[in-house]
């Protein structure tokens, strides 16, 4: 399955590339923003690629092949963006993208344990990286039942946290929860009759939970713009595309401050969403909003 990017025409009219800049995007995926954004920056431009996922970013790099401009290609964690510009020579950008979470061929494809429909090792995290070693694996049969429920509460808004933190702490007395598929299973086994037959998988939300956690998300976005924005010249603009309400408060909140300290001018007054168009070509859009904002020309001292 092709990944179709989400918000493409809201993306390239808010965030305004122009010719002989620079445009990170930190999430380049399949490339497919970063194609259209590396389309306006002409000979004299510079696009950069980042992505966590090895395979991602060659797919990226091969879709922007034919593009005029300058590409560079990185693999690393965003949260690091700052320094891994640093290393690559950049000092400052003009632009950035952050596209958030996963694309859906990654989710169904990569065999890392982030989808339930396919027996797969409880992975969940993209990454080799050494800085990344936690696994979906050592969550789910090492972490205490109060941690556990904590985060398919918080990052899951699981509604039952409480019954199937217990179920997998009994399951793993026994032998630990190895697979996708037999964690999906217990989950459903203990979920209300009328939830495993509501039309959301009942282990998506627990899913989702552990995928946040393992990989660090929120953190990693709080610190991915703070980093970026520490690379943008005046002038500069910065976007996200968010997927859940955890994603959504934390732009919110952080691009908040940066106008509260008078650093930033929000471009989206609210965040912009999807039309029902987009959805229906591609029900991922569902939930995505996306935020920009740019750096102030003149910052008050
Ligand atoms: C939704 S996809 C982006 C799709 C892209 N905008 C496109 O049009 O093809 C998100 C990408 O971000 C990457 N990613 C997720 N978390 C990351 C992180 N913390 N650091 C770097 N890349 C990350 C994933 O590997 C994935 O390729």
């Amino acid at each position: 399955m092709s990944h179709i990017p989400v918000l493409l025409k809201e993306v390239v009219d808010k965030l305004r590339p122009k010719a002989g800049e620079t445009v990170l995007d930190a999430t380049a995926g399949r490339g497919g923003h970063a194609k259209v954004l590396g389309e306006q920056l002409g000979p004299s431009g510079h696009l950069i690629l980042l992505d966590a996922d090895q395979a991602s970013l060659s797919k990226a790099h091969q879709n922007v092949s034919s593009l005029a401009c300058r590409v560079t290609a990185i693999r690393g964690n965003f949260r690091r963006v700052n320094s891994l510009l640093d290393e690559t020579g950049v000092k400052q950008v003009n632009v950035a993208l952050f596209d958030l979470g996963f694309s859906s061929d990654q989710l169904t494809e990569s065999g890392r344990g982030f989808s339930f429909l396919t027996e797969e090792p409880l992975l969940m995290t993209l990454a080799d990286l050494p800085e990344e070693g936690l696994t979906a694996y050592e969550v789910v049969n090492e972490w205490c039942g109060d941690e556990l429920e904590r985060i398919f509460r918080d990052y899951g808004e699981e509604r039952h946290a409480k019954v199937i933190t217990q179920a997998i702490i009994i399951a793993r007395r026994e032998a630990p929860i190895a697979t996708t598929r037999q964690l999906a299973e217990l989950i459903r086994q203990v979920v209300p009759r009328g939830y495993a037959n509501a039309r959301l998988h009942p282990a998506t939300r627990t899913f989702q939970a552990l995928r946040i956690a393992v990989n660090s998300e929120l953190e990693a976005l709080a610190e991915g713009m703070t980093g970026i924005w520490a690379k943008l010249v005046p002038g500069g603009r910065l976007g996200v595309i968010s997927f859940h309400s955890l994603e959504a408060k934390i732009v919110k909140t952080y691009f908040k401050s940066l106008v509260a300290s008078d650093e930033g001018e929000l471009l989206t007054k609210h965040a912009l969403k999807p039309e029902y168009a987009e959805v229906k070509q591609n029900p991922r859009a569902r939930s995505a909003q996306l935020r920009v904002i740019a750096k102030k020309l003149i910052l008050k001292l």
